[in-house]
């Protein structure tokens, strides 16, 4: 297996919008980024994955793009990213900008051209197609925000594609014309000196030429099988790694919705020449009644089957990344832990230790170092997020589901409860802004924000920098193959590493009782590498407390 710097990184997501606002008109911004540098690099990461920054009306908070070049005025201007780049890199951070051209905003140049009138020479820019008839889009697809996926405009009466909103048109990626212009925008950023690329639903770009109607899937025929890992999307990505990513020493990362790891070892094999690494959302699907909308936790033998899977799968062949949470996903501690307030702190540094112990490159999303919770959500009022907007319209107002149903699975899995502002401190809006935070603080900023957990030697963040730091001094941790154990325990979560003569035990409780463990004979009277409570590791029957979790080394 290949040794590389982006195997041993451990990566920080940044939501700008809702990190750090420097002149106080409530939104995070470029300058705000800059100066909690310091903080970051005392946690001890060594990237930062930026979510867009680019110039954009905002309609998907940035994910959907009006021009490449530019930076979001809200968030600065292009020197205020300079400074940032340079900032970071002053202190060995490294920067990885979002890449969104599975499809742009509907104010982006191409876009306004290409709907200007069929001759335009951006036409073809995007996917255009006629409708079954004046009211009827050419197919039944519905978009991943709700409602159909084509929008009809009125200049040339056709309909063009959108997967998202409708003002998140869809490029068409057979054009080479628009697959130069990606490439040359992305040459162009990385002239700049930026460090990698997260790709944005990566794997939509290629779509089947042919556009039949799609299994019908809650309100709208499906259009996985045309458009996911589409007939062309590995020729694009390596054109893509010939023409931009080989020729510099950056990082990519493919976000991958419907990956298995048969077809990550392809996306992100160690000699496939396409990225390298992929984000795979098995064990963050939810599909159920609602679609994604579901209040019930994952069972944690299915979580397990599915994190070795792929640890075991992908092992020599291709790199996983490991994350818990992002701007899309519900708060982990909320989601996979506990966030009872007598539970919260275990439960965090246990899903902290479960994950960084585990192959692959660890993602930790703004907020999760201090054990950030889901947000108490009063009214569908409440939210900023198109996704949910849109999803509440769509089931609730249209009688679908009752609101007492559904209201539940909003709260437990709403992409806003990520989006509060990051908590700094315990002054007024969490010290994020000194203007009216866009959207609102969570409430237990009081108790938990970085001021607080930087002071205490036992915080959640001392114990992110510890796993972190341990990380760096232990390569068995970013090498080691990974071996499962106890596959049918509803209660632990237990697996081992190996790398050369050396054996990593991680045991973790996912439950709020007690539990019994019999620890291996190999490992009594290992060394305790970290663990999230006092306990005695030197005999074999150990009973852990409610969401205890340890890690041992056998040298
Ligand atoms: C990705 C982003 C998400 C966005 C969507 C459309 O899934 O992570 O935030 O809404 O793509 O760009
Ligand atoms: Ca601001």
């Amino acid at each position: 297996m290949k040794r590389t710097w982006w195997k041993e990184a451990v990566i920080y997501q940044i939501y700008p919008r809702s990190f750090m606002d420097s002149n106080g008109d409530g939104i995070g911004d470029l300058k705000g980024i800059t100066s909690r540098l310091d903080y970051l690099k005392y946690l001890g990461i060594d990237v930062i994955w930026l979510s867009p920054v680019y110039q954009s009306p905002n309609d998907d908070n940035g994910y959907d793009i009006s021009d490449y070049q530019a930076i979001m005025e809200e968030f600065g201007t292009m020197e205020d990213f300079d400074e940032m780049l340079d900032a970071a890199h002053k202190r060995g951070i490294r920067i990885v900008m979002d890449l969104v051209v599975n499809h742009t905003s509907d104010e982006h140049r191409w876009f306004m051209e290409s709907r200007s009138g069929k001759d335009n020479p951006y036409r073809d820019y995007y996917i255009w197609r006629e409708g079954k008839d004046a009211e009827t889009p050419p197919n039944n697809w519905g978009s991943c925000f709700g409602g159909s996926a084509w929008q009809y405009d009125e200049t040339t009466a056709m309909y063009y594609l959108h997967l998202f909103s409708k003002k998140q048109p869809d490029l068409n990626w057979d054009n080479p014309d628009v697959r130069k212009k990606v490439f040359d925008m992305m040459t162009w950023w990385c002239d700049k000196g930026i460090d990698g690329f997260r790709m944005d639903v990566i794997s939509l770009i290629s779509k089947t030429k042919e556009m039949p109607d799609g299994k019908i899937n809650g309100f709208y025929g499906d259009y996985g099988p045309y458009c996911v890992h589409g007939p062309n999307v590995h020729r694009y990505l390596q054109e893509m790694n010939e023409k931009v990513l080989s020729k510099y020493d950056i990082m990519t990362v493919g976000e991958t919705p419907g990956v298995t790891p048969g077809l990550a070892k392809q996306y992100a094999g160690e000699d496939t020449h396409e990225l390298n690494m992929v984000f795979q959302f098995e064990h963050v699907d939810t599909a159920g009644k609602y679609g994604k909308w579901t209040d019930e936790k994952m069972p944690l033998k299915k979580l397990k089957d599915i994190m070795s899977r792929w640890q075991t799968e992908l092992y020599g062949e291709a790199w996983n990344s490991l994350f818990w949470d992002n701007h899309d996903q519900p708060r982990a501690v909320s989601r996979f832990g506990d966030d009872r307030p007598q539970y919260r702190d275990a439960a965090a540094k246990m899903l902290a230790t479960c994950l960084h112990m585990m192959q692959g490159t660890p993602y930790v999303y703004q907020g999760e170092e201090l054990g950030m919770t889901n947000y108490p959500f009063q009214s569908p009022a409440d939210f900023r997020d198109i996704e949910s907007i849109n999803a509440y319209r769509e089931w609730c107002e249209s009688g679908k589901a009752a609101h007492e149903d559904f209201w539940p699975c909003m709260l437990f899995i709403s992409r806003d409860n990520a989006r509060t502002p990051v908590q700094w401190d315990d002054s007024k809006n969490a010290g994020f802004t000194s203007g009216t935070p866009w959207i609102p603080v969570n409430p237990n900023y009081t108790e938990i924000n970085a001021k607080a957990e930087t002071a205490d030697p036992d915080s959640v963040f001392h114990y992110y920098k510890k796993l972190i730091a341990l990380r760096k001094q232990n390569p068995i941790i970013v090498y080691g193959k990974y071996e499962p154990l106890l596959k049918d325990s509803e209660e632990l979560f237990v697996y081992t590493r190996i790398l050369g003569g050396e054996k990593l035990f991680v045991a973790c409780n996912f439950t709020d009782k007690e539990a019994s463990l019999s620890l291996p004979e190999e490992f009594i009277g290992s060394d305790r590498l970290i663990s999230n409570v006092e306990n005695d590791y030197s005999r074999r029957e150990i009973i852990l407390k409610p969401y205890e979790a340890f890690a041992l080394l056998k040298k």
